[in-house]
Order: C-alpha cells, then structure tokens, then sequence
C-alpha cells in the first residue's frame, strides 16, 4: 500500500542514511561551462552544487496541478473549492516557477544550516543559489507579503505546485510530486487588552471557528478525531496567548479535516456503489493529530488517516513562527497565522485507484482520456505490460578521504539511462567480504513501461548504460 514519506522529510529527526563512499560526485554539469536553461531563464552551474539532470529539467514545465482533466488537477480544485466554501477566504496562486533560491526554500523558514534537507543527496541544485523547490512553503514569504501589503483583500492563501525530491524509485516515489500549501491569517486587535471588552480578533475566530465546525458537522462522512493537544514537547510560541493558540490550532485542524472527510467521502461513496457488499464499507473516517517539528511552524502537527488497514500520512502543519511573518513585514505581536502542505500526488493516487505514480506523466491518451473536469472516478487499467529484471552488483570503492554518495545517486543514474522505464530499484544483497573488508550491494531494477513492451535488445542496452555509469562516475567495481 502507499506509504506517507513527503510531509516528515522535514523533521529535525530525519537523518540521511545509505551513503556511500566514491570520488566522484555525479555532475552531469560539472564542467562549469554549459548553461542551465529552465522555464526560459538561464542559469550558470556550479561544480560543487549542481545536480539538477537534463531528464529532470524536461519534467519542470509539466503542470500537472494545472490540467482540469488529470486526476492531480481535478484534486487541486476539488480541495481548493471545499476549502473556499466555508468562507471564501483563500487566494489561490497556482503558477509559481519551481526554481527558487535557497533563500526562499530553506533560509526564509528557518532551516538551520545542518539541516539534512539541504543536502545535495535529497535536493535538486540548480548552482549554490537556486535550486529546484522541494516544498510550496518555498513560497509562503512572498504570500504572507502580499497579503500584508493589502495587494490581496483575503484572509488566506492557497499556493499549489510541483516540487521535486531526490528519492528511490518505485510504484509510489517520482522525483516530482505536488502539493497545496495553505495559510490563514488573523490581524491582532492589541488595544482591546486594556479593556474588558473580547479582542475584535477573538470574536472573530471564534465565529470563524463557529462557521467551519458547524461545516464539519453537516458533512456525511464523520470523522472520528483523536487529538493530540497537549503542548508537551511542541511548545507554543511565547507571542500568542493560550486562547490565540487553542483558537488558531482549531481553526487549522477543522480545516484540514473539512478536506479529509470531503475528499474520502467521495471514494467510500463510489465504493459503495461498485462493491457487493456495501455494509462493510466504513461509514466513519478516523484520523489522528501527531506532534511534529518544522522549523517555521509552533507548534507542530502531522495527520494521518486509518485506510485500509494502515496509518496515512496526508499533511505537516503549524502555526506559523513570528519570525516569518516579520520577515514579510508585518509588525511584531501584530498577527497570528497558521499554515499546512499538502501532499496531492498520494491521495490522487488512493481515490482514483492509480496502481503506479508513472501513470500520472504519461503522454498515453488511454491514460488521459479516462478522466473529466470535477469527477473523481476509478482509474480501469488498459493493459499490463511484462517486466524483466536485471540486477547490477558492485563493489563499493575502499580509499578513504573520499566524497561520500547516496543511493540516490544510483537511482539518478537509472532514472537518466531509463526514464520511466523502471518500475522499481531495491537493493536486494548487502554483504561485507570477511577477508578483504569490501563491500558489495546488489540492486534489482524492474523495467516495465507503462505503455508498450520493451525488447530485450532494449532493456540490455539500458542495463549496460547503467552499469558504464555506475563505475564511470563512482568508481565501483561491477561484478
Ligand atoms: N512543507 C512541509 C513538508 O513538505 C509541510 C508543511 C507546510 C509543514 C506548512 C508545516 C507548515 O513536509
């Protein structure tokens, strides 16, 4: 089943594993001297940074978010439209760019500068400055901006995109998913504090609080809630009172949940419909709130959704630390805010059925054509076309002082031979010789398209283009 990885890939806990050692470095650009051109810009590269790969670069202008007839696009606006139904209070900005700085994706939030998402193994550089966005949060800066700057007379934004993480390969990870980041923002009423009168600002979340529950309450598919709202190990910001942050961390819950149940109801509906024993389809939702971390959100949670049979991770969430509103320029204790990412490709993914994440970039109008504008319907697979496996086996280099690489490493030179040729990679054998101290890993690649049969002269000439770049670039020594 899928599993959840995108929203806890921030957390400070998450430490990278699986490295390697090699000399060399994986540089398709290392050579400093060709240009970097993405969306019509032009970027200079940088030996020591850039790893963003030309097959990487060709998925950028894809929009998938974008299309009315693709299951990602057709889950944007349903969400978006749910989302604006309680109020109207969310501006939606739909076409960011995915190149941003280092700035805006890590620095504006305040990501410390050890912080294991920098690392080249999980992020796409463009050169030391820029880089391929590996969150909509990258964006979040410039919308508190704009809000703050009355350019926008809503309370809230909504800001999808395609961000793009270096990762392995198979039915559930693509190196480009997308997500929907979403934020609410309350003006302090501060002179109310010297009087016995409620703070403007409290009256009206709680009446916007009011309106959201009583949303909640009329949907058709409960939610059963376990909330976790002690602030133990996830302390409250010292700015906002205990009121603001119960008030605001309501108000951001209810709404995430308000999506959940809107979205899930649809599939357990259509289940009912197609299954033959309709009785053992849930009529209840149950959803749990987990303490997390994020850098610029205080305090912290994640929610995860009980689905068939296991705990799904749909959304990391927060309210947002003072600090980044300032940074926007809104004056200090003057605001309160919360803020959610959402992860779109996997929930697409679970209601209309789609058994592997390649399906959503094929150009295959037996794909395409299935899918309307506003309808959630079940994916019907047009043909499974034969596997064939290869492995590659190797050993790993033994000099010391080497620069270290990644596992990821390896998939980028899969994914660079083969595109989405490859189903999966996994490492299926690890072993250290008892003599020699070397060590060996063995991979598996599962080549499998999504719309045609491969020849065996094919995937033969691919394997071997692996192979030549595997030692070529890190001086293993195949087996
Ligand atoms: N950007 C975070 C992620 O990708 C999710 C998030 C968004 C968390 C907004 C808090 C606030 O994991």
């Amino acid at each position: 089943m899928l599993h959840i990885k995108y929203t806890y890939k921030y957390m400070a806990s998450r430490i990278p594993l699986k490295y390697w050692c090699s000399q060399v470095c994986s540089r398709l650009y290392s050579n400093g001297s060709k240009i970097i051109e993405i969306g019509g810009k032009k970027y200079q590269p940088d030996g020591n940074f850039t790893n963003v790969t030309p097959s990487m670069i060709s998925l950028t202008g894809r929009s998938l978010h974008l299309k009315d007839r693709h299951p990602v696009g057709i889950l944007r606006d349903a969400i978006e439209n749910k989302l604006n139904s309680t109020d109207n209070a969310f501006l939606a900005y739909n076409t960011y760019k995915p190149v941003v700085s280092t700035y805006e994706n890590f620095d504006s939030l305040g990501f410390p500068k050890d912080h294991p998402g920098r690392s080249k193994s999980d992020t796409y550089y463009v050169n030391s400055k820029y880089l391929l966005r590996t969150h909509t949060s990258a964006h979040e800066l410039e919308c508190f901006a704009k809000a703050k700057s009355g350019e926008t007379n809503k309370p809230g934004f909504l800001i999808s995109a395609d961000v793009y993480r270096r990762d392995e390969i198979d039915r559930t990870h693509y190196p480009v998913f997308h997500q929907m980041e979403g934020c609410r923002i309350w003006n302090r009423d501060n002179t109310a504090y010297t009087s016995n009168v409620e703070p403007g600002h409290i009256t009206k979340m709680r009446e916007d609080l009011k309106k959201l529950e009583q949303q909640l309450h009329q949907q058709q598919t409960k939610v059963v809630v376990e909330d976790d709202t002690s602030l133990d190990g996830n302390p409250k910001q010292n700015y906002m009172t205990d009121l603001e942050v119960d008030l605001c961390s309501k108000h951001l819950k209810r709404s995430i949940e308000l999506v959940i149940s809107d979205v899930f109801h649809r599939k357990l509906e259509s289940l009912r419909k197609t299954n033959k024993d309709a009785s053992e389809i849930p009529t209840e939702l149950q959803v749990r709130w987990i303490k997390a971390y994020f850098p610029w959100t205080a305090p912290s949670w994640e929610i995860e959704v009980w689905w068939q049979g296991e705990w799904l991770e749909l959304c990391g969430c927060g309210l947002v630390q003072e600090d980044v509103l300032k940074k926007a320029g809104y004056a200090p204790d003057s605001t309160i805010s919360w803020a959610f990412g959402l992860g779109l490709d996997r929930i697409a993914m679970l209601l209309f059925e789609i058994p592997d994440i390649r399906l959503f970039w094929t150009q295959d109008e037996r794909f395409q054509k299935q899918f309307q504008k506003g309808i959630i319907n079940t994916f019907k697979p047009y043909s499974k076309y034969p596997s064939t496996m290869r492995d590659v086996a190797f050993w790993l280099p033994q000099t010391e002082n080497v620069e270290k690489i990644h596992e990821n490493d390896l998939m980028e030179i899969v994914r660079n031979a083969a595109g989405d040729l490859v189903e999966s990679v996994k490492l299926v054998d690890e072993f250290v010789h008892p003599k020699s101290g070397k060590k060996s890993l063995c991979y598996r690649i599962n080549y499998q398209s999504m719309d045609r049969n491969l020849t065996n002269n094919e995937i033969n000439a691919l394997q071997e283009e692996v192979r030549n770049e595997l030692s070529r670039k890190y001086n293993v020594h195949l087996r």
